[in-house]
């Protein structure tokens, strides 16, 4: 069995990719440095594995942090590298900050891998790196767009910064996977994901909507060229999404280095808001609040995956449906405010 350094593990996939890989009996260990989570991510892990997850704190733009790891653990053979900043918004605000944490740790750590001879790496990437396709689904074929936020720029920059690495001759597998729009939590309703201050993305708003923490969703435009109006994405559970990182260690385990491939992970169906909104009020005593404004600055209009390729390859098959997403985010939501 692998054992696997999770970077970026008490964030939100990070920690049910954590939870997957322990439940399928992988040895793993995390290093962050709570940037954008917290101590009690752990706890959560713990509550649900029943395991102590050795934990590293550190700050991966430091290599020494990256090195001391690999030199007290000398069997790790993969490497999932969660560990980025990820807020589109303010990236935009902040680029050099966006470049810098999430350019840098890449770096740091494939120099890393490179010393220590650590030959697996899945990186997440993102479908913002498709920007508005011409044609939908997109494959990992379909042409890129120019980011459309330095956030997004890090995710293109970092794909090929791994793909150079690895044509250059370096020893090392990498699957890259880009993922759609990550939702829902853990079917214990134990983890899920614990945006700070205001959420920017949909599911986390709505359930905190539901709660009464927010008062009214706003629905980004209803103007669009969709079944309703209102924009299309293709949400995928977290766990399944957890999983897919799984299935690509196996993959990568029948490959010979140098070897480097990209992945779509979503389910492949597109829904839009007003259908998330339908899906939630299936479990809501009364209908969530909402209003229709402005389209947000910098949304696609719509996007899903043509999930085929890891279907076909890495033989991975999402099990969870939009209402699997909702109700899981809901109950994680509650349970974490003490109202279940
Ligand atoms: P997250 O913010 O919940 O988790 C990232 C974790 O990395 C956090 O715990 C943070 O503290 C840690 N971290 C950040 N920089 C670090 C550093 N320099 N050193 C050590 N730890 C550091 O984000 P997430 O939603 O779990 O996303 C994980 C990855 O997936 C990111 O690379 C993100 O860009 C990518 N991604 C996320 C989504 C999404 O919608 N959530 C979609 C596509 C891709
Ligand atoms: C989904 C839909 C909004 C909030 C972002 C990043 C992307 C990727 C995933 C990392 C859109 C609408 C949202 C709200 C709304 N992350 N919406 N009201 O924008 O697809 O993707 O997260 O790689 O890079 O850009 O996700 O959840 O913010 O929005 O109407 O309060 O919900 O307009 O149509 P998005 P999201």
């Amino acid at each position: 069995m692998n054992k696997v350094l999770v970077t970026g593990g008490a964030g939100y996939i990070g920690s049910h990719t954590t939870i997957e890989l322990i439940k399928k009996g992988y040895e793993v260990i995390i290093v962050d440095n709570f940037s954008n989570s917290e101590p009690s991510s752990l706890d959560r892990i713990k509550k649900i594995t029943r395991k102590d997850v050795p934990f590293i704190f550190g700050d991966l733009k430091d290599r020494n942090v990256i090195s001391k790891i690999f030199e007290s653990f000398n069997d790790i053979d993969t490497v999932i590298h969660f560990a980025a900043f990820k807020a589109v918004g303010e990236s935009v605000a902040e680029p050099l900050k966006y470049y810098n944490n999430n350019i840098l740790s890449l770096i740091n750590l494939l120099y890393s891998m490179k010393q220590y001879n650590v030959p697996n790496l899945i990186f997440s990437s993102s479908c913002t790196v498709y920007g508005q396709p011409d044609e939908l689904p997109v494959t990992e074929d379909t042409p890129l767009k120019p980011a459309s936020s330095p956030y997004g720029n890090t995710k293109k920059i970092s794909e090929d910064i791994i793909t150079d690495f690895i044509n250059s001759g370096n020893y090392i597998k990498s699957i890259i996977l880009r993922y759609f729009n990550p939702v829902g939590a853990d079917i214990s309703g134990d983890n899920g994901e614990l945006p700070q201050g205001i959420p920017n993305n949909l599911l986390p708003y709505i359930t905190q909507t539901a709660l009464g923490i927010r008062e009214c969703l706003n629905v980004y435009g209803n103007d669009y060229d969709t079944h309703d109006g209102t924009a299309i994405r293709d949400y995928i559970h977290v766990s399944d999404l957890a999983n897919a990182h799984i299935d690509s260690m196996r993959y990568l385990s029948n490959k010979s280095a140098p070897f480097c491939d990209i992945f779509n992970i979503g389910t492949g169906e597109g829904y839009s808001v007003l259908d998330v909104i339908n899906s939630i009020n299936k479990f809501l005593d009364r209908p969530l609040p909402y209003k229709i404004v402005n389209r947000r600055p910098g949304d696609v209009e719509k996007i899903w995956a043509d999930n085929t390729k890891a279907k076909n390859t890495l033989n991975w098959f999402p099990k969870f449906n939009l209402d699997d997403m909702t109700s899981s985010s809901l109950n994680w939501e509650k349970k974490f405010r003490g109202t279940l």
